[in-house]
């Protein structure tokens, strides 16, 4: 298909079906339930509810996360805001673009994440996936020199007052204490992996098991 110029999507990216989209929801309550019912984190609770000095209190990270994405799933690679954004005709007129619209995935999420402003599940390309990942997406400044793909993420909630676009930032900020040598601080298990702590309330779990989503690439106009 030709993607006309002035139809444009908000967004491209890899949509869940509604079945694994409610799944890998369920997954997200879950580890939100468990980290905020953790120790390790309940000594750093801090960084969530300032007011709250009773480190017994349990807080509730799914309530803290109000802002939950409003229909299916996805991870983004390009947002393209009706063709407004930079380099959004580039993108869509791409050949791998054109090639892949409407056709099935199947993607890889390593990690689930937290951070004072947004959750989210790590997403790992496959080179086959890459192709469609945009080369100006990876950076918070300018400078920054990260793997191509270092951004991708699905979104499971925001803080209030908080916008979808900053779940990726959190991501590269992740990504930039990794690529300084900082592994984080091993916390201990919690279901499904192992959890690691950055500060800052920057929470990480690696999942032993990695999970499988099948999803479409498409676009989405709201
Ligand atoms: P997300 O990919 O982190 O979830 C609609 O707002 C969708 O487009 C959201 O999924 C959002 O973030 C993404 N989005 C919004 N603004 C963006 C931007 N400037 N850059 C990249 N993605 C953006």
């Amino acid at each position: 298909p030709n993607l006309e110029k002035e139809f444009l999507p908000m967004y491209f990216g890899w949509f869940l079906n509604r079945k694994t989209s409610e799944n890998l929801r369920k997954i997200g309550q879950a580890f939100l339930d468990e980290l905020g019912s953790s120790k390790a984190f309940k000594k750093e609770s801090k960084h969530f509810a300032p007011a709250i000095e009773d480190p017994k209190l349990k807080i509730d990270l799914t309530s803290y996360f109000v802002k939950r994405p409003p229909s299916v799933l996805h991870c983004t690679t390009k947002y393209t805001d009706f063709g407004k954004a930079p380099g959004a005709e580039e993108y869509a007129q791409q050949e791998a673009v054109k090639a892949a619209y409407g056709k099935a995935f199947t993607l890889t999420i390593s990690a689930l994440f937290i951070t004072t402003k947004t959750a989210g599940a790590r997403v790992d390309l496959t080179d086959q996936d890459l192709l469609l990942w945009p080369n100006d997406v990876d950076k918070i400044q300018p400078t920054d020199n990260l793997p191509k793909g270092s951004r991708a993420h699905v979104t499971l909630g925001c803080a209030s007052g908080i916008e979808a676009v900053q779940t990726g930032i959190d991501l590269l900020e992740f990504v930039k204490l990794e690529k300084a040598g900082n592994k984080g601080d091993e916390v201990g298990e919690i279901g499904g992996g192992k959890l690691q702590y950055f500060g800052n309330g920057m929470w990480m779990l690696l999942l032993s098991k990695k999970i499988e989503v099948k999803a479409v690439f498409t676009g989405y106009y709201g």
